[in-house]
This record gives C-alpha cells, structure tokens and sequence, in this order.
C-alpha cells in the first residue's frame, strides 16, 4: 500500500499538535488515523500523529448567509461549501522506527500522508506480546516482553471494561513464551486458562483457534470448594507478630491484646526450638484459649477480654485450613517455564488474602533475588486492596509494603509485577509509578484518571477523553513495551474467561424454570 497526501498543514501552534486543511478526495479521515508530516529542518526525520478531531468549516460569505436565513425559515437549503479541518496530537518525530522528542513544528502547506496499515503494522509489530490490533485498523499489536517484565506494567479500568479479559491475552502470550506466570486471584476467575474459549468463531477472524493452556495448576485453601489441584497453606511457624496484627484487628485495638498474644506466640516458639514440633493457627488457638481460661480463673479480667476478643478473630480463620505447618505451593519448586501458577483466593477473608499475598510476594522475590526461580510475571488483581493508597492505608493491615518493595526491585531481579485495578486512584502512588506500561481501559471516575494521568507518560488531555468512553476490550496503551502510545482492540482469547458478565435475564429464566418444577412437584 502507497502513502496518500490527504491534506495541508494549515497551523502548528506547537511542535506537539498542528491542523491540516483535509483534501477534497480524502474526506474520510478520522479521529484515530495516523499521518506523517516531515520534520522540518531535520536529517529526513518524520513527525508522526495522530488526528484527535475533525471539524468541517462552512465557508462564510453570502452562500452561507442565504444558507442560514433558509434554515430559519425552512425553506430548501442552497448547497453550502466547507472545508474539512484535522487537528493532530503529534506523538514524536520517527528516527529508526523509534519516536524521539519532535524539535520543530510542523510547517504550514507541507503535505501530510496517512500512514497504511503496512507501514502500521510496521511500526507497532516490533514486540513478542500480541495484544490486538490499532483501533480502526486491521494492523496488529505487539507489546516488548522484556519491558512488560522488567518495567512492570498497570492493567486499570472501571469494572467490566475488560481488565481481567486482557491479563489473559498477556497469560496466554507469557505461557506461549515459556515465561512462568503467577495469579494473584481473589475471584477465582483464572482456573478457567486451561480450558479454550467458546468463540471459535471470533477466533477465527482473527486467525487463531480456541486452545486452553497446558501446563496450570490452580492452588487454594485446603477446604475451599472451588477449582483447586493442590492446597494454599503456610507455616504458622514463620509468622511473627506483625502477622497476627493483620489477621486479628482486635490485636491493635487492645492494649492488652499483643502481650497475651506474644506470650502465647513465645510459648510455642520455644517448643519449636527445643522439639522441632511446628505449630499451626490451631494450636495458637488452643493455647490462647487455655490463657484465657487461666486468666478468668486468676480473675484478670482485662487479659482474659483480651485473649477472647483476639480468639474471635482467629478462630473463624480455622475453617480455610491455611495456617498450616507447611508452606504450599513450595515456588521453588512449582515456578517452572511455561507454566502458570493461580493462587485462588475466592472467599477467603481479606485479612487472609493480605497475609498470603504478603507472603507469596516476599517468598517470589527472595526466590529471584537468588536466582533460584526463572523470571516471573505476577499478576496482582484487585491491587488497590493490597496496595491501597492513603485513607484506606491507615484504615487496615495490608500487604503493602511488600507490593511496593517489589514493584520497586523487582526490575532488577526479573519479577514482572501486573497490577490490576478498577480504581486506581486508590492503588498506593509508589506502586503505580513503578509501572512503566500502562493498559488503560474504559474509565470514567475524575480520582482515577487523575491517578492514571500522573503515573503514566504519553497520556493526553484528549486520551484521558477518549478513555472515558471506550468499548469494552479497547484499551489506551503507553510505556516502554509499545513505544507509540496508541488506542487497542484487544485480540479475542484462546483460552476461556472465568469473569464472563453475568447475563440477568439468563438467570432469571433459570430461577423461572426452577419454579416451574417445583410448582410440578408440588401438583400446581
Ligand atoms: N477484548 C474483549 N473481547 C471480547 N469480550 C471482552 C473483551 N474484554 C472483555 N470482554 C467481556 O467483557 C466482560 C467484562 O470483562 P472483564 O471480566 O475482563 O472485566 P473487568 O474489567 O475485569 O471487570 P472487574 O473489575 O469487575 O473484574 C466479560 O464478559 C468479557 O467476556
Ligand atoms: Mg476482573
């Protein structure tokens, strides 16, 4: 395909955007095509953008007055003339298939070109990752591997924009790749990766198949009833107090409650040290609970309300089963190439979760620290749960603090961090900045794109616009993994989406049917 002069510059009222008098035959550019205009003054540099507006100016004059004066009276409109006018956000002057920093504007009457789809193509298929093709075109995507890993990345978007649908295209892309993955996953919306989609057909326009993924091994709680081949369990031995802060809340707000619970933690700790005997929640419980009983009978009624108030804490956490004498999954030696790890965290309260994530997150990153794992890519859904920003910060115990020293290391030793998040005004700032690829989705709250704004680069007033009403699977990519920010259609799964949309009516006619049966039942 040749490059087509559709227009003229007409003003550059900086070296970031210009406008340009579209030509007669060209009338179909769009908001979202991609022109080039030469750099002036430069070594055959290009000035590449991208058209955010178009406007049709009616040429004034009498025409257009007797056009007006026959509108007001309804009278048959004479032919009006107009001129079709493009503004430009220029994204960078082009120097090696690379975008630089533009030096000088664009000059008035240069011809601008549309840029084909295979120069397109071009200029977007330099990375491993395929994420989908340019929105309004059929060129495809491809994001660096290497930057999505050792620079991190955000996946953000309101809910049901498309988030956890595009982890998965970069899941299915990581495995395809041999780069081990690990899923943070509160829904338990991701065991779903090793069956294929239903959309053959979709697939098929796209020139893929549905295939599910190999090599998954979902891990939950020992006695959760959802999809699980192996347990999530960690050494109650390897918990310090700060641990128990964050399982037991009542630990914070007692004065009394630390000392009865250190005491209780000691205790077991030296018999640890003198027997080997590990200790799981169960046997804290136990001891706390014969502290308690100590307690009423010495008539020390401030530790004996301590000891209970901490009881009523840990003991509903007894049910998971987590707090074991074992660690599971041993990442040593269940990181493996190709191979994704889920960690199903579905019903789990969410202290729990803030302690297995906590947990998981330091182990993965000692473990890379040693070089005692490949490289890894971690998905951390619902972020601003375990990462939260400010008031939400001071207002519980959360994993924190490890997520942020991760994403801050974690580019040294080969941890790919993917936080997700459907507010990231509330994902913790540190965190955020840390992701140098951002893939923004459908968003529509002013705190967010705020957030987004700031911790992203290449995002323009007129982007944080468009994404305030994309369609679902369209996501605003920018960051070093993409190198042209651009707006994307995210390519359809191989594998199957656990978090499909609920479709009410659906259910309903379920309940209807259910209904119905037991109305037989009952001889209506
Ligand atoms: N690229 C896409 N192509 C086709 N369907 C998509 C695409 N992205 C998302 N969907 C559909 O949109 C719905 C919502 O997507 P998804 O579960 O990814 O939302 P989400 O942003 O993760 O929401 P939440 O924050 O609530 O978890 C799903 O039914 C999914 O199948
Ligand atoms: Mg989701």
């Amino acid at each position: 395909m040749e490059r087509k002069v559709v227009g003229y510059v007409y003003e550059s009222p900086s070296v970031r955007e210009f406008t340009f008098v579209v030509s007669r035959d060209a009338e179909d550019v769009g908001v979202g095509d991609y022109v080039v205009v030469r750099e002036p003054d430069s070594d055959g540099r290009e000035l590449l953008g991208r058209v955010e507006d178009v406007r049709r100016d009616v040429h004034e004059g009498i025409k257009g007055e007797i056009a007006k004066a026959s509108m007001v009276s309804g009278r048959p409109v004479p032919e009006l003339d107009w001129t079709v006018v493009a503004r430009v956000e220029v994204l960078g002057a082009l120097e090696d298939g690379r975008l630089r920093d533009p030096r000088m504007p664009a000059r008035p009457t240069d011809a601008v070109y549309r840029l084909p789809e295979s120069e397109l193509e071009e200029l977007f298929s330099k990375g491993e990752v395929f994420l989908g093709r340019l929105k309004d075109s059929r060129a495809r995507v491809f994001l660096g591997l290497n930057e999505l890993i050792t620079l991190h990345c955000a996946v953000l978007g309101m809910t049901g924009s498309g988030k956890s649908y595009t982890v998965g295209v970069l899941i299915e892309e990581m495995a395809r790749h041999d780069i081990p993955v690990v899923v943070i996953d509160p829904h338990g919306e991701y065991t779903s990766l090793r069956e294929p989609s239903h959309d053959r057909e979709r697939l098929e326009r796209w020139g893929l198949e549905p295939e599910g993924l190999d090599d998954v091994e979902v891990f939950a709680p020992p006695h959760s009833e959802g999809v699980k081949d192996y347990p999530i369990t960690i050494d109650t031995t390897k918990l310090e107090v700060d641990d128990f802060e964050v399982l037991a809340p009542e630990l914070s707000k007692r004065k009394a409650a630390p000392q009865v619970l250190e005491e209780v933690v000691k205790e077991l700790q030296r018999r640890y040290r003198e027997t080997g005997e590990k200790y799981s929640l169960e046997d804290v419980v136990e001891e706390l609970d014969a502290q308690a009983k100590r307690a009423r009978a010495s008539g020390d009624v401030v530790q004996y309300q301590a000891a209970r108030a901490v009881l009523r804490d840990l003991r509903p956490l007894l049910r998971y089963g987590i707090f074991d004498m074992a660690e599971s999954p041993d990442l040593r030696r269940h990181v493996r190439p190709g191979r994704v790890l889920v960690l199903n965290l579905r019903g789990v309260p969410d202290r729990a979760q803030q302690i297995v994530v906590t947990h998981f997150l330091r182990r993965l990153f000692e473990l890379r620290q040693r070089d005692e794992i490949p490289p890894v890519f971690v998905v951390l859904e619902e972020a601003h749960n375990f990462a939260p920003a400010g008031e939400e910060r001071s207002s519980s115990k959360t994993a924190l603090s490890v997520v942020r020293d991760f994403a801050r290391e974690g580019r040294k030793f080969l941890a790919g961090l993917c936080v997700v998040s459907q507010r990231p005004g509330r994902v913790d700032t540190t965190v955020l900045s840390q992701c140098n690829t951002m893939i923004v989705l459908r968003t529509a709250n002013p705190d967010d794109l705020e957030n987004i704004r700031k911790s992203g680069e290449g995002i323009t007033r007129e982007a944080l616009e468009r994404i305030k009403g994309l369609p679902t699977g369209t996501a605003f990519v920018t960051g070093s993994a993409i190198r042209i920010p651009a707006f994307v259609d995210v390519r359809p799964r191989m594998t199957r989406h656990g978090g499909e949309t609920p479709d009410v009516r659906e259910i309903v006619e379920r309940w209807k049917e259910d209904d119905a049966e037991e109305d037989l039942d009952l001889g209506i």
